[in-house]
């Protein structure tokens, strides 16, 4: 009897557990056929765009897609800028045709749209995605790219100039190298002033890899007071994004926001050096802002710009969700696009996504359904 109720027990066991497993395949089958991304897609990075739904649905002032079609129209910002005023843009970029052994590996290329992209073409072809979005958005812009006096780059563009900055510009040291080249760009720029005082040029130092998707210049007219001006999220450990910070060009705010990044610079190296080779310059931005006595910083709760006097330098912040719009992968919060979206980010994987979005507004020529492309098909991971 005792072997025979073992047994049972075994093959009630053994059943159960087909029954559990079985049970765990169908719910996973009917969770897959609801979402649009499925669950296991969201770890592996894909090759293709995948179109899901676009967040905000229902939402006054988010975007409204269908598919590809946008339903809102935005209105293009009036950069309000006067004539003796102008934009320029700076982004930190190095290329090493060295780093490249095999040329003709086709197992490391990669295909977006006719286009097939080696390692380094497709660093080339994020940073020209990235000149382009630039020069529909603001076409009276400048843009200098700053970069290793060794590096292999060249660029030939109308308005684009090379900016070589001695330094160490490898990559777990890009980061600190990058605000040193802010700093001696800054500098540099103010000696200029000084010799020969000239047209006001406000500056924007940006990653390469965003997206300008409207004129800029009213950052600068409609908050006539800041010196730097930076980009915050509601994310308390790192509040605040080191991938777009803008310059007022005259020489008192350029002097002031270079003191700024020199103490920013100076708490990187003193106790964020450890941190995560991407981390440890926006841990150091937040330390120096968090320093100021009675900062407030549930202002960072609410996506609305805001001033206030740091150490002596006027820092304006702005919110992410306008000026460094990010589309989160994988689940999370996310109430869609704002209607008045400036800047898209792609960050990290989402490099694939920047370049279809290009290749996608040629043949459009629309920004407002680029914009819907990117709401929906910005969850995933890809490959780029
Ligand atoms: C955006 O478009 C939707 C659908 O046409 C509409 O209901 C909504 O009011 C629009 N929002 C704005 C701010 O125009
Ligand atoms: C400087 O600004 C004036 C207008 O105030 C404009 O006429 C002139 O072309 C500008 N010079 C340069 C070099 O942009
Ligand atoms: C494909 O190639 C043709 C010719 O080279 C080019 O004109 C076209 O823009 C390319 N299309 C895409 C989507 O890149
Ligand atoms: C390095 O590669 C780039 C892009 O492929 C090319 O334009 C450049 O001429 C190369 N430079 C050298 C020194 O080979």
């Amino acid at each position: 009897m005792k072997i025979f109720s073992g047994w049972h027990r075994f093959i009630f066991g053994l059943l159960l557990l087909f029954i559990l497993i079985h049970m765990y395949s169908v719910m996973d089958m009917y969770k897959n056929s609801k979402m649009e991304v499925p669950h296991k897609q969201l770890n592996k990075k894909l090759d293709h765009l995948i179109l899901g739904p676009a967040a905000g649905k229902g939402l006054s002032n988010r975007l409204q897609c269908e598919g590809t079609k946008a339903l809102n129209r935005t209105h293009a910002s009036n950069s309000g800028l006067s004539l003796d005023e102008s934009i320029a843009f700076v982004t930190v970029f190095t290329i090493y045709n060295s780093s490249l052994n095999n040329v003709n590996d086709k197992s490391s290329s990669t295909v977006v749209g006719n286009a097939s992209y080696n390692k380094v073409d497709r660093s080339m072809a994020v940073l020209n995605a990235f000149i382009n979005f630039i020069q529909v958005a603001m076409p009276q812009s400048k843009l200098f790219i700053v970069t290793d006096p060794v590096s292999d780059l060249s660029v030939h563009r109308n308005r684009v100039s090379l900016y070589p900055i001695d330094g160490e510009y490898s990559r777990d040291k890009l980061m600190l190298q990058r605000i040193r080249s802010y700093i001696i760009f800054l500098e540099t720029k103010l000696q200029k002033l000084h010799q020969k005082p000239r047209n006001i040029t406000h500056y924007i130092f940006t990653d390469s890899d965003i997206a300008v998707v409207d004129d800029l210049g009213h950052i600068f007219s409609d908050h006539p007071n800041f010196d730097l001006a930076l980009t915050f999220r509601n994310n308390k450990a790192q509040p605040l994004n080191s991938g777009f910070i803008a310059v007022r060009g005259t020489p008192d705010s350029i002097l002031r926001a270079k003191l700024f990044l020199q103490e920013v610079l100076k708490i990187y190296s003193s106790k964020y050096l450890k941190a995560s080779r991407m981390l440890g310059d926006q841990l150091a931005l937040a330390w120096v802002v968090k320093s100021k006595p009675h900062f407030d910083a549930s202002r960072f709760a609410k996506p609305q710009a805001f001033s206030e006097d740091i150490s002596g330098t006027s820092v304006l912040f702005l919110p992410c969700a306008l000026y460094n719009w990010t589309p989160p992968e994988g689940a999370g919060q996310f109430h869609g696009m704002p209607l008045d979206v400036k800047v898209v980010h792609f960050k990290g994987s989402r490099k694939r996504l920047m370049l279809e979005s290009w290749n996608f507004f040629s043949s459009s020529t629309d920004i407002e359904d680029m914009l819907c492309l990117i709401l929906g098909s910005g969850r995933t991971k890809y490959d780029f």
